[in-house]
C-alpha cells in the first residue's frame, strides 16, 4: 500500500513513524513534511492546503490512502475531492470537519443532540453581542466562530474586557473572516482533558487517554501555546468517568452523526471539562491532536494502517486497538520566545548521542546540507516509553540535556505527578 500523509508537524511525524511499522505499507509520502520527517519517509514539496496539487500527486502516483493531519485541508474539503477520485481517505468530509471549522455549528449540534456543554449564544453582529453580554456571569468566554489557529478564544474577567474582545474579533477582524460570527459562552471550571476516538462512521472508539500542557512556562504560567508536553495515560480517566462519557457524550454524538448524515471516518478529538465525575464538551476537533498523538501512538501495539482501513470500511472493533501498559512522556523543545516572536535557522546538535529508545518527533525543522536546523516555534518532541510515568520522564529529561540549539526552551515539569 502507498500512503500519503498531509501535514508538517510532530503529529504527522508520529503518524509516519507508526505507519512505517506496518507490514501492509510499501511506501509513505508526506506533504510537505519537515527535516525530521524526511529522514523517516519521502517528503514532497506541496503545502497542506494546496488541494489541487495534493489531488494531482495522489492520482498520478496511485496513492491508496491519504491521511489528513491538520484541520485546514479537512475544513476546505480535501477528503471530499480525493474520495471523488476513488482514493481512500482517513479524515472526515467537509460536513464532518465543520464540527471543528465552525464553533457556532458545533454548539448547535451539541444542543440539538443533548450533548453536555456550556450554555452559549451566537451573534453575527457586534452590537447585539455586546447588548446581550449581561445575560452571562463573569468570567465569560468569547470565541471567534471559525479556525483561528488556537488563538480565537478569549476568557474575559469583566464585561468591559468582553466588549473589547467582541470588538477585536468582529470589528477589528483580528482573526479575519473567522470572526464574522462569535459564540459567547458560560465559563466552566474543572479539570480540562481531551479524549481522542477512532471513528468508522458507526462507532467512536476511545484511544488511550493523555494529559497535555498548554501553557508556555512551568506550573502552567505564561502564554497559551500549541502544547509544550504531554503524557499518557491520564489518571483523571477513572472507570466511572469513562462510563459517563460513553453514555452521555459518545452515544449522543453518534446519534447526531446519524441524524445529520455525517459519515465520520477518522479521528474525533473531544475537548472536555471534567468536574465531580462528569464531563462537558468544550469543543470537537476532527483530527489527531498535537502533542497528544506523540504519546498515544507510541503506546499503540496494533497496526495503524489496518486500523485506518477499518475506519474507512466502517468495520472497527474495540479489540482492534491493542495498547501497551507502558507509559509515555513527551517534552517539546521550543525556540526561545515562542509562542511570540522567535528566530529560526539554528543548528540542532546532539541528536546522534541520544539513547536508542528515545523517539524524537520533529515539529519545526529543516535540512540544510548535512545539518538539521530549527524551522518553527515547537521544534522537537522528545519522547520515551517506560514502565512508569516517572521513569519515562526521567529518561526524556536526561536525553534532552544532550540536545542543543541556540535559545532552546522547554518546560521542566512535564509528567510531575
Ligand atoms: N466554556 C469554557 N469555560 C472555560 N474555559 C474554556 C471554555 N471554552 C474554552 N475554554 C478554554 O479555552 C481553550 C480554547 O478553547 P477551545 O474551545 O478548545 O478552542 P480552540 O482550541 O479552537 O482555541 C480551552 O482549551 C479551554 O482552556
Ligand atoms: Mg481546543
Amino acid at each position: 500500500m502507498k500512503i500519503l500523509v498531509i501535514g508538517n508537524g510532530a503529529r504527522e511525524h508520529a503518524i509516519c513513524h507508526k505507519l512505517k511499522q506496518s507490514k501492509m505499507v510499501k511506501e509513505i509520502y508526506c506533504a510537505p513534511g519537515n527535516g525530521g520527517i524526511s529522514q523517516t519517509v519521502n517528503c514532497i514539496d506541496i503545502k497542506a492546503d494546496d488541494l489541487e496539487k495534493i489531488t494531482e500527486f495522489s492520482v498520478s502516483n496511485k496513492i491508496d490512502l491519504v491521511v489528513i493531519g491538520p484541520e485546514l485541508p479537512l475544513v476546505l474539503g480535501l477528503a471530499d475531492i480525493l474520495k471523488e477520485k476513488g482514493i481512500k481517505v482517513f479524515g472526515p468530509d467537509k460536513k464532518g470537519a465543520k464540527l471543528e471549522g465552525s464553533k457556532s455549528y458545533s454548539k448547535e449540534f451539541m444542543k440539538k443532540y443533548g450533548i453536555p456543554t456550556a450554555k452559549y449564544e451566537v451573534y453575527t453582529n457586534s452590537h447585539d453581542a455586546k447588548e446581550n453580554l449581561n445575560k452571562f456571569n463573569v468570567p465569560v468566554v468569547i470565541k471567534a466562530d471559525g479556525l483561528a489557529a488556537g488563538k480565537g478564544v478569549l476568557i474575559c474577567q469583566s464585561l468591559e474586557e468582553a466588549k473589547n474582545a467582541i470588538d477585536d474579533i468582529m470589528t477589528e477582524k483580528k482573526f479575519g473572516e473567522a470572526g464574522n460570527t462569535v459564540v459567547i459562552e458560560e465559563f466552566l471550571d474543572g479539570i480540562e482533558s481531551s479524549l481522542l476516538c477512532f471513528a468508522d462512521g458507526k462507532t467512536l472508539i476511545p484511544m488511550e487517554s493523555a494529559k497535555d500542557y498548554k501553557k508556555a512556562l512551568d506550573d502552567d504560567k505564561g502564554l497559551n501555546t500549541g502544547g509544550m508536553g504531554c503524557f499518557s495515560p491520564n489518571p483523571v480517566y477513572t472507570d466511572e468517568l469513562k462510563r459517563f462519557i460513553k453514555d452521555n457524550i459518545l452515544k449522543t454524538t453518534l446519534n447526531g452523526f446519524k441524524n445529520e448524515n455525517i459519515d465520520f471516518k477518522g479521528v474525533l478529538f473531544i475537548g472536555l471539562m471534567i468536574k465531580d465525575g462528569e464531563a462537558k464538551v468544550l469543543e470537537y476537533n476532527t483530527r489527531f491532536g498535537d502533542p497528544e498523538t506523540e504519546v498515544i501512538l507510541p503506546r499503540l501495539k496494533s497496526d495503524l494502517a489496518e486500523i485506518m482501513l477499518k475506519c474507512i470500511d466502517g468495520d472497527l472493533k474495540e479489540e482492534d486497538l491493542q495498547w501497551t501498559d507502558e507509559k509515555c512522556v513527551t517534552v517539546v523543545l521550543a525556540s526561545g520566545g515562542y509562542p511570540e516572536k522567535y528566530e529560526t535557522g539554528k543548528e540542532i546538535t546532539g541528536l546522534e548521542q541520544l539513547d536508542e529508545d528515545i523517539i524524537v518527533f520533529n515539529g519545526g525543522t529543516k535540512n540544510s546540507d548535512e545539518k538539521i536546523l530549527t524551522d518553527g516555534g515547537r521544534v522537537l518532541a522528545v519522547t520515551a516509553l517506560d514502565d512508569t510515568i516517572e521513569n519515562a520522564r526521567e529518561k526524556v529529561y536526561k536525553n534532552i540535556e544532550r540536545i542543543k540549539f541556540e535559545k532552546m526552551e522547554y518546560r521542566k515539569d512535564i509528567g510531575n505527578m
